[in-house]
């Protein structure tokens, strides 16, 4: 790519309405975060003709990976010709990115799958996918002047907002459900010095709000109806991709909840498509929790009147879930802002949108852990939801597929605990049964005592397939 091609990136770049019969087209400095004309969701169009060609763009990459520079070290700015900033801009960023790609061969096993990849984006810098999203949203806020950004938010979000905030020195307001939020997700809000407001009220009411606020010209919003915030996260696919030796998977398998990360991998790999870097697109598979999965339905509508194929148009109009429930809280939602974007990325990539029960989550998470890999309860719907597709026949047993892990096991230990505990439970429902509960047991303070309890574990322990990386 040429020099002058590389300052004018964003200068050839507009945000997009996606509803076709409107297609309106704004400047990429314009604060807005739905289409001024019909109120429908928005996209960053880039010019991807100026991007280079397949081979000299893989390779820039590649060598990236090996500079000291902020802007290759960070995993989102390495990939920085798909991304709507000019050279020249100031960056903020906490080097997100550069997430592992592990082999899981316990929980492929336990899908019925012979091999599995996670890609673990709870290894981001502050425990979840958010920060691949929120280095270009404070960026973009920076560069518009922003004095306060605002979220709203079932915890992660919020942290990661509040760092990046921190990071550029600008105020940094969260809007939370009271008593929803897990305390480690609190905590680091409150670490990062972010305000922290908890409103008596769910996620879906605390977005309504924040959507409210962002017409104040003061305050500048960063969840991901904020097309800035895609952009960072759909480099995910790229980082996939390159792991891979660009050897397609055939499926990626990603949590749902408000639909943003979905939409983001969508979009990554159709530029990615259009770039000529892959050949076809891997089959993207979202997955909700039962009590919190209005696109689940509407999908399974669709799939019943046969509407939920390659191509299909996308409908009108979501029936939210009115009383979202899930112990899975990062997803607990129940009117997903960005339904449409990721809805039409299923669609054409020929995937699907599923919901698997709470049990399913518990036992799914056990066994990622047994993989040595420590994720969030929401990261394990990818496990279950494939498990199901393997049953179902959705997906073949020698496939190849990837389940994106979301956010790191320290997010949530209170739910860890109840698993292996055994009180791990929903409301007012019976407690689930972990099938791979692991509770601690009380030893008397004696060597033999210690070794008695190894050897027994040592007997009753089923052979395990081991990792290869
Ligand atoms: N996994 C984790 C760990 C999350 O925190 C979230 C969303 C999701 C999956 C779902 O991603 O919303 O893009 O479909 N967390 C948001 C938050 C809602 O406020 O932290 P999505």
């Amino acid at each position: 790519m040429s020099e002058r091609a590389t300052q004018t990136r964003a200068a050839s770049a507009v945000q997009r309405c996606i509803i076709p019969e409107c297609n309106s087209a704004y400047g990429v400095q314009e604060r807005i975060y739905v289409c001024s004309r019909c109120g429908g969701p928005l996209e960053i169009q880039c010019r991807l003709e100026t991007c280079g060609d397949a081979d000299a763009l893989r390779k820039r990459w590649a060598e990236r990976a090996g500079s000291n520079d902020p802007r290759d070290r960070s995993g989102v700015w390495r990939y920085r010709e798909l991304l709507p900033f000019d050279e020249s801009v100031p960056i903020v960023t906490l080097m997100e990115g550069n997430t592992p790609l592990y082999d899981a061969p316990r929980s492929a096993e336990y899908c019925g799958l012979q091999g599995l990849r996670v890609k673990h984006l709870g290894c981001n810098p502050t425990g979840s996918f958010k920060d691949a999203g929120m280095t270009t949203a404070v960026t973009q806020a920076a560069l518009l002047g922003a004095r306060t950004v605002v979220c709203a938010s079932t915890g992660n979000t919020a942290a990661s907002l509040a760092a990046y905030a921190a990071r550029a020195g600008m105020q940094c307001a969260i809007i939370v459900p009271q008593g929803q939020i897990t305390a480690a997700k609190l905590a680091q809000s409150m670490d990062y010095g972010a305000a922290v407001l908890e409103i008596e009220g769910n996620f879906d009411e605390a977005m309504r709000l924040v959507q409210e606020l962002a017409d104040d010209a003061s305050i500048y919003l960063a969840n991901s109806i904020n097309p800035y915030r895609v952009e960072g996260q759909k480099t995910v696919a790229f980082e996939l991709l390159q792991q891979c030796g660009w050897k397609l998977p055939q499926h990626v398998a990603v949590p749902g909840g408000n639909m943003g990360n979905s939409s983001a991998l969508a979009k990554g790999f159709d530029e990615l498509l259009r770039l000529r870097l892959i050949d076809r697109l891997p089959r993207l598979h979202v997955i909700q929790a039962e009590g919190s999965a209005p696109v689940a339905r509407m999908f399974s509508e669709m799939a019943k009147n046969r509407a939920a194929e390659n191509g299909s148009e996308l409908p009108d109009y979501l029936a939210p879930v009115e009383h979202p429930q899930t112990l899975a809280t990062a997803i607990k939602i129940g009117s997903p802002i960005s339904w449409r974007k990721s809805l039409r990325g299923v669609l054409r990539s020929g995937g699907s949108v599923l919901a698997v029960s709470e049990q399913e989550i518990a036992d799914a998470k056990a066994i990622i852990g047994r993989d040595g890999i420590g994720c969030e309860p929401a990261s394990a719907t990818t496990v279950a939801g494939i498990r199901r597709m393997i049953a179902s026949g959705d997906i073949g047993r020698s496939d190849s597929v990837v389940a994106v892990l979301t956010g790191h096991v320290l997010k949530d230990p209170d739910y860890v605990n109840r698993y292996h505990h055994g009180t791990l439970a929903l409301g007012s429902a019976a407690p689930i049964a972990g099938a791979f509960a692991n509770p601690p047991e009380r030893v008397a303070a004696k060597k033999s005592a210690i070794l008695e309890s190894i050897e027994r574990r040592t007997q009753s322990r089923e052979r395990m397939p081991r990792a290869k990386n």
